[in-house]
């Protein structure tokens, strides 16, 4: 099996249920989506995805409306998705910011900005955990778990609640951004702070799922791709609509690849129903922190796999991912589509953090990794100063405050007093 960009669209197996079924990328075989709980295959344990007996179309997506609910955002492309509605805060239908300033600093033809922030809970996580708790709801499960450098959490217990089902978060002790804890707890998540990283957090949730504990939630579980998988349908039809053309590349942060992956099926799909041209497929362009780059070091060794790093560290702390679970099916998307993977410092995700800023648009540090990497391969000669790019923005600003204090401008203190005020103001 592979996921060639160019694959047919696949039969239904007999254990398709209403033209959906779930595929193993590594062996081929194939599974009921909903009758059984499974994250990989019975087989040989390889990532599944989830399969359609017919690939969406643009028409299939139809015109859109600003009414809540199916018409909107993530549930608007029900046709690429295995139901047609579920539990809706609502998500989706994010921005495609124009920039400008960064566009003539980092000197390309095109540079916009989707700004996955602006998702109910403040991240892109919301358009995985819609479909992802529906699933739940159809597996009948009581409760939910996930491992979490912070967005996902945010996203399980906001979610979940609203399902009315029970959440555990996993997350690193002293890793997670502050508006992200506040998020997991406010919404009645039950909060176990582990004492080591990310991938240590989900090798334990992996295992408490296993034995029935939970049900899943990380990305590892491919019906949260599905619905990650409509930044990609967003993302083109917004670029089409003002630029009567697609975006020749996607610069996105990188840390368990679930974005890569998703974006790269949601080309995939539309390849195989003919919507979209082999040759108009974004160049798909991973981005990763130095200190937590072990997807860049695969593909600069044309490595199949991912080598786990053990000790990661950076700043943009949603990225400090050592082991990407979703390797295996963003790899092939980066050199499919002609794309590449690129590391970048702490401070450059900062200086890319203020660059955005100074635009109007607030992200975290692990968003600003997409700029502070476009910048880098520009500088290298890697993109083309004539290229048409989208970076994805992950999460919001408000998120991880303290980096934000820390990137922005000091408070100044000041006497309640005119004159102190003018007095300061001249200096
Ligand atoms: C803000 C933010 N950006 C990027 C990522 C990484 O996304 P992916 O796992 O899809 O590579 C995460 C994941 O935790 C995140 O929270
Ligand atoms: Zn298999």
């Amino acid at each position: 099996m592979t996921l060639d960009l160019d694959t047919p669209a696949p039969d239904a197996p007999e254990c398709a249920d209403d033209g959906v079924w779930l595929a193993c990328i590594a062996c081929g075989s194939t599974f009921a989506p909903f009758e059984d709980v499974r994250y990989t295959c019975d087989d040989c344990d390889g990532l599944l995805e989830a399969r359609y007996a017919t690939p969406p179309t643009f028409e299939d997506f139809g015109e859109g409306a600003s009414a809540d609910g199916p018409d909107r955002g993530v549930w608007r492309y029900r046709e690429a998705l295995p139901f047609d509605i579920g539990v809706t805060l609502p998500e989706g239908d994010t921005p495609l910011h124009t920039v400008p300033r960064l566009e003539a600093d980092v000197g390309v033809e095109t540079l916009r900005v989707k700004h996955e922030g602006m998702n109910p809970t403040g991240s892109f996580k919301d358009r995985g955990m819609t479909v992802g708790v529906r699933v739940a709801e159809e597996l009948d499960v009581g409760a939910l778990a996930c491992a979490s450098t912070g967005n996902t959490s945010a996203a399980l217990a906001a979610y979940g609640g609203r399902a009315d089902l029970e959440t555990l978060v996993l997350l690193p002790a002293g890793k997670v951004a502050a508006g992200k804890i506040a998020q997991a707890s406010l919404h009645d998540a039950r909060i176990l702070e582990v004492d080591g990283n990310f991938d240590a957090c989900l090798d334990i949730v992996q295992e408490l799922a296993a034995r029935g504990e939970a049900y899943l939630l990380n990305s590892l579980n491919p019906f949260r791709l599905e619905g990650q998988k409509t930044i990609g349908f967003e993302i083109l039809e917004a670029f089409h609509a003002d630029h009567d053309t697609y975006p020749d590349r996607i610069v996105l942060p990188v840390g368990n690849a679930g974005n890569t992956a998703a974006l790269y099926k949601a080309f995939r799909e539309l390849v195989q129903s003919g919507a979209l041209d082999v040759d108009d497929v974004p160049k798909l362009t991973g981005v990763q922190a130095e200190g937590a780059a072990p997807m860049v070091e695969a593909i600069e060794d044309g490595a199949d796999e991912v080598r786990r790093w053990e000790d990661v560290e950076t700043r943009a702390t949603a990225i400090r991912i050592g082991n990407p679970v979703n390797a295996p099916k963003a790899l092939p998307g980066i050199r499919n589509t002609g794309g590449t993977a690129v590391a970048v410092s702490d401070d450059e995700i900062t200086d890319a953090q203020r660059a955005l800023a100074a635009e109007g648009v607030g992200v975290e540090p692990a968003s600003a990794a997409s700029v502070a990497g476009l910048r880098k391969l520009r500088r290298q000669g890697v993109v083309d100063d004539d290229e048409r790019v989208v970076c994805l923005t992950t999460g919001h600003l408000l998120k991880d405050p303290d980096a934000a204090y820390e990137a922005g401008n000091d408070p100044e203190p000041v006497e309640n007093d005119v004159g102190a005020v003018l007095e300061l103001l001249e200096n």
